[in-house]
């Protein structure tokens, strides 16, 4: 990691032993970049949360053909990235921003909205406060800002029965809309968060490491 890289704060009661996280654009020719994109490519969730979502594997090379989605990195910042071994360790979760997708069926404001989808953290790194911390404002707005600076609302759809998914959203600020949504595996909340670029550190962007 850089030296000049500053380190996320925890922001939940319950993060004090959540590891140091940087979110990393997967859209960027690095060799860093290279070697996570390579391991983003191996996650597999569990067979049971695949009712919510679909791994890199399938979403990464779609995003790649799509000028509007920008997919990225959860990596532990404490660990330097030289090699597989090292990118395995450090790329525990990936997502991605999307410009367009539905966001005409999910937002009010479509055009000053941005979607966060395909995310998810590895099972071997779930319930250490990874999933909230990564999607939290202090980490996901400076990254929002960087590729839309228009952008001033955050919104996903969550399944109804995705307990996980609902907690960890709510615990990072995202409210649901009132607008349902149906999805592939059944219905679903809309839920948003404003984007306040006023107050925007950049704790820990691509271009830092
Ligand atoms: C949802 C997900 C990203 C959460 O990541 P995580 O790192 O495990 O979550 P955290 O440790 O930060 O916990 C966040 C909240 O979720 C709760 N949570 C975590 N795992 C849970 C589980 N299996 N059942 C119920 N609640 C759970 C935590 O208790 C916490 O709630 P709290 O803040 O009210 O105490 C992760 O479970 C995941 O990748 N799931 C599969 C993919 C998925 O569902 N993605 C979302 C698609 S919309």
């Amino acid at each position: 990691m850089a030296s000049s890289q500053q380190k996320v704060l925890a922001i939940h009661p319950d993060d004090t032993d959540t590891p140091d996280l940087c979110l990393v654009r997967l859209d960027r020719d690095t060799s860093e970049v290279a070697l996570l994109r390579w391991a983003a490519l191996r996650h597999r969730v569990t067979p049971r949360q695949r009712r919510f979502v679909t791994e890199a594997v399938h979403t990464l090379p779609r995003a790649d053909t799509d000028p509007y989605r920008t997919p990225f990195a959860v990596v532990l910042a404490d660990i330097e990235v030289h090699d597989r071994v090292t990118a395995l360790e450090a790329c525990v979760g990936f997502g991605i921003l999307d410009r367009l997708g539905i966001l005409r069926d999910l937002a009010q404001d479509p055009e000053s909205s941005v979607l966060l989808r395909a995310y998810y953290i590895t099972p071997e790194w779930q319930g250490k406060g990874i999933g909230r911390t990564a999607c939290s404002a202090r980490l996901l707005h400076p990254l929002i800002f960087e590729i839309a600076p228009e952008v001033t609302e955050v919104v996903l759809c969550v399944d109804d029965d995705n307990e996980a998914g609902l907690r960890t959203y709510r615990a990072a600020g995202f409210v649901f809309t009132g607008v349902r949504h149906d999805g592939p595996q059944g219905p679903q909340q809309v839920m948003s968060r404003p984007v306040r670029t006023g107050t925007l550190p950049a704790p820990c962007l691509s271009e830092a490491r």
